[in-house]
């Protein structure tokens, strides 16, 4: 597919994806979430790609959904509008769900659906400055279709707040309520996006996409409800052909096959 929304570079086991509508700072309108969402859903089943990092072009990584866009749902049909609301609320489980962990590198202003991003992303990282916000309420709309992962990131005592009083915040508090999960300088933004893609690249593949699928299941649930799972889940992988490899790495003091 050609993309107009994005750019995609493919470097090894790394898959950069760019958000690429700068003059409107990566506003996403219908083409934009229609691309987001086939792009990752290619990146999940490429087996060459092991981490898929997820920035925006220019000087914000995302200012959310584009407001000529959302307006223009007022002449649509009650089905249309659901349709095209179904597809962003798509796009976001597509972000969450993805079997390659998302690492988000975040500068400028992350707001409304931009936050939504960064909170389905596995670990996003910000530069000191940026401007984090559910600016929603303040357009007489909510951060509906975001919610879930927002709520799950930052629970409810800071998503009453934030999401009532629709104000911006800065990386630091983003880090403090555990929306991103570090605030650098942005010189070093970079750097520390490496440093993640460098950890993640440590970890055996089909167990980084079982993780992921671990902690949806297991989060929020009770105990009780989830050890017939958890059991499942350990004996599966504990018998698999990587989780054989990399025991047997470990005992033969070796890296396992998927460190290079
Ligand atoms: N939808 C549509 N267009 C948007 C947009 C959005 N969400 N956010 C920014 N733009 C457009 C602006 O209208 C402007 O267009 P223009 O050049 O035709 O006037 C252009 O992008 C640049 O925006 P500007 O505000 O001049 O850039 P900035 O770098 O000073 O500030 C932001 C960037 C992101 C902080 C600021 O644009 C902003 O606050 N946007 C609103 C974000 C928001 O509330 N999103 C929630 C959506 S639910």
């Amino acid at each position: 597919m050609e993309l107009e929304r994005l750019q995609l570079e493919l470097d090894g086991p790394v898959a950069r994806v760019w958000l690429n509508r700068p003059e409107n700072r990566n506003a996403f309108d219908g083409l934009m979430v229609t691309e987001l969402r086939k792009t990752l859903f290619d990146m999940g089943s490429l087996d060459q790609v092991r981490v898929v990092v997820l920035g925006g072009r220019g000087p914000s990584f995302c200012a959310g959904a584009d407001l000529q866009w959302m307006k223009a749902a007022a002449g649509f049909t009650r089905e249309e509008n659901l349709r095209e609301a179904q597809a962003l609320a798509d796009l976001f489980f597509t972000v969450y769900n993805s079997p390659k962990p998302i690492v988000a590198r975040v500068q400028g202003a992350a707001l409304g659906g931009g936050s939504g991003l960064v909170a389905a992303s596995d670990i996003p990282i910000a530069a000191l400055g940026t401007q984090f916000g559910f600016t929603e309420v303040r357009l007489g709309i909510v951060p509906a279709v975001i919610s879930p992962y927002v709520i799950g990131k930052i629970g409810e005592s800071a998503a009453r707040e934030l999401f009532l009083t629709g104000e911006r915040f800065e990386a630091v508090r983003a880090a403090e309520i555990g929306l991103v999960r570090a605030a650098v300088p942005l010189e070093d933004l970079d750097a520390a996006v490496e440093g993640r893609v460098q950890e993640l690249l440590q970890s055996g593949p089909r167990a980084v996409a079982e993780a992921k699928a671990l902690i949806r299941e297991v989060a929020w649930r009770r105990v009780e409800d989830v050890q017939r799972y958890t059991v499942e889940r350990i004996s599966d992988l504990r018998a698999s052909p990587e989780g054989q490899e990399g025991m047997r790495a470990f005992l033969e003091k070796r890296k396992p096959s998927w460190v290079r």
